[in-house]
């Protein structure tokens, strides 16, 4: 059940070169001007198992959710051809370490540990956790009843960190975001803990359970690049901020989040 269908983290580093997107390497919207050659190429980490921000829909091989159209629209911006690697969430700063991506965007939280690791770019996204449990459930009303529970989460995320910190629960850590739900569904665990618009999304799109509690802190989506990339974080912080500017990010943002 917790079996990784993705790599381990050493494993991630060394085979990330292998492993190109198999879904996406054909970008969308590459100009329309046939100069291929001379193009340059945006290499852009995500694990799409977090709708609605990156998640392969139904029927298609195309990537496809905000992080993904706000990216594509980044990349055309600045001029980029934007192809698209799928690894596993906890292999993305690896992948960003060993060059083998260029920016992970994957609805990442911008936070001091990594930030050790990798820069990010300005901000796109205010975020923030929340406890998803079976609706029968009325014990478990805030991050205080989860104590000496069985807590899922996706590995390598803000919110298996916050998992760990509760007293004597079980934290069953899964490869992808979107295995704690099923396991929540066959009472592998008694409660979830993962990003309030993702669990939001499930809810909407017919997937089981109740949110209970507050939001917890707020957290702020960057778009994570290699220490010191301050060439490629400027110029997708320029694209972002004339993305806001001329309309382009609102009309995104109300494809996926309405209003
Ligand atoms: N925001 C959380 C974090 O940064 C979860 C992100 C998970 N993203 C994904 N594409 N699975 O840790």
């Amino acid at each position: 059940m917790l079996k990784r269908t993705f790599l381990t983290l050493p494993l991630a580093v060394a085979a990330a070169s292998l492993i190109t997107g198999c879904n996406d390497k054909k970008t969308t919207d590459s100009k329309a001007s046939g100069k291929a050659d001379s193009e340059k190429i945006l290499r852009v980490g995500t694990n799409p198992t977090f709708a609605p921000f990156e998640y392969q829909a139904k029927g298609s091989s195309e990537l496809t959710g905000f992080d993904m159209d706000l990216i594509r629209a980044i990349g055309k911006q600045m001029g980029y051809k934007v192809e698209i690697h799928n690894l596993g969430f906890d292999g993305l700063i690896p992948a960003i370490i060993s060059g083998n991506i260029d920016v992970a965007v994957s609805g990442m939280t911008i936070n001091e540990e990594r930030k050790k690791a990798v820069d990010f770019t300005d901000p796109y996204y205010t975020s923030g956790l929340i406890i998803l449990v079976d609706k029968n459930n009325d014990d478990i009303k805030s991050i205080k009843d989860l104590e000496g529970k069985k807590v899922g989460v996706q590995i390598g995320t803000t919110g298996a960190n916050k998992a760990v910190k509760i007293k004597n629960a079980e934290v069953k850590q899964y490869n992808n975001s979107n295995e704690p739900f099923l396991e929540l569904d066959n009472k592998g665990v008694d409660a979830v803990i993962n990003d309030q618009p993702v669990v939001a999304y499930y809810l909407v799109t017919g997937g089981h359970g109740k949110m209970v509690g507050e939001i917890m802190e707020a957290e702020l989506y960057g778009m994570a690049v290699k220490k010191g990339n301050k060439d490629l974080a400027q110029k997708i912080n320029a694209a972002l901020a004339e993305l806001k500017k001329n309309g382009e990010y609102d009309k995104i943002y109300k494809k996926w989040f309405g209003s």
